[in-house]
């Protein structure tokens, strides 16, 4: 069944996704040489907890972390630990996912981590120009369909890979409710999009093949062919005036704003973690400088 959520339940799903951004960004912030997956978990964790809301994904399904850290050819769902060190031209893509009185929030970015390669950045810019344009294709009497064939079509005018296994969802009480939402076409088909369904729209791209592989932890997705993937990830709300992105204050009782928030509107940090100024050109986001949405 799916869902459509009304007014207070939006407020709280807003709730549980500020903290996820807003922890994230302070994730994204600490992904720099030398620092483990195990010590952004540890970030996130308190992130979550200082925020007030609990962290969706311990337990989930028995996954045994706070968030999701996937390096280069990892696609989604690593596992952090004390074993593994971000090094200079490493990408990393963090999922993190909060509750609040009970109602779920879920996102996801791709950091970069020093220099990385120009098709490797690109990759990451497309992805998230894929997310943008997924959000966008969000209308009430739109289909589910519509969104993965904006996503699909960023994609194939750069010959990336689409993962086809592991797909957007349907958020709210859970984490993942009805309906799926792919990343691919066609258009015009799925079920029909209705006004307060709450979506979770992330795509996922590789450099190379579409085809992936789960590793033998039982978690962590691979790209097949060893080339690096990435990740982004927004919680949505349809409204009849246009789709509302949670967790940048544009669901709040004040009003509504539609459209996509750019990359300025996520938040930044209040303070380098430990005190340390990252360094130019370290512990950016993928949309730093020469970017233009
Ligand atoms: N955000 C991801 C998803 O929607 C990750 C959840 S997997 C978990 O599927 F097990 F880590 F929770
Ligand atoms: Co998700």
């Amino acid at each position: 069944m799916i869902t459509c959520k009304g007014r207070t339940e939006l407020l709280k799903m807003e709730r549980a996704t500020k903290i996820v951004q807003e922890t994230l960004a302070e994730c994204v912030a600490a992904c720099r040489p030398g620092v483990t997956t195990e010590e952004i978990d540890r970030i996130a964790a308190d992130g979550i907890r200082k925020r007030g809301g609990k962290a969706a994904f311990p337990g989930y399904r028995g996954y045994p972390k706070t968030i999701c850290s996937s390096v280069n050819e990892e696609v989604v769902h690593g596992i952090p630990t004390t074993k593994r060190k971000l090094r200079d031209g490493d990408i990393v893509g963090l999922d993190l996912g909060a509750i609040v009185d009970g109602y779920f929030g879920d996102a996801a970015r791709t950091a970069i981590v020093g220099e990385v390669p120009a098709a490797v950045r690109e990759l990451v810019k497309d992805t998230w120009r894929a997310l943008v344009a997924g959000v966008s294709a969000v209308r009430v009497g739109g289909r589910i369909g519509d969104i993965g064939a904006a996503v699909e079509a960023v994609a194939r005018a750069k010959g990336y890979g689409v993962v086809r296994e592991y797909v957007g969802h349907g958020i709210g009480t859970a984490l993942h409710e009805e309906p799926q939402v792919p990343n691919y076409g066609p258009g015009g088909k799925g079920e029909i999009i209705r006004e307060g369904m709450t979506l979770a729209i992330e795509p996922m791209f590789n450099l190379g093949t579409p085809k992936v592989r789960v590793g033998p932890d039982g978690w962590t997705v691979r790209t097949a062919d060893g080339k690096p993937s990435a990740h982004f990830e927004h919680t949505v709300v349809a409204t009849i005036d246009g789709p509302i992105v949670l967790g940048f204050g544009r669901f709040s009782a004040d009003g509504l704003v539609t459209g996509v928030p750019d990359e300025t509107e996520y938040p930044v940090p209040a303070a380098p973690p430990r005190g340390e100024p990252a360094a130019p050109g370290e512990a950016r986001a993928f949309s730093g400088e020469g970017f233009e949405a």
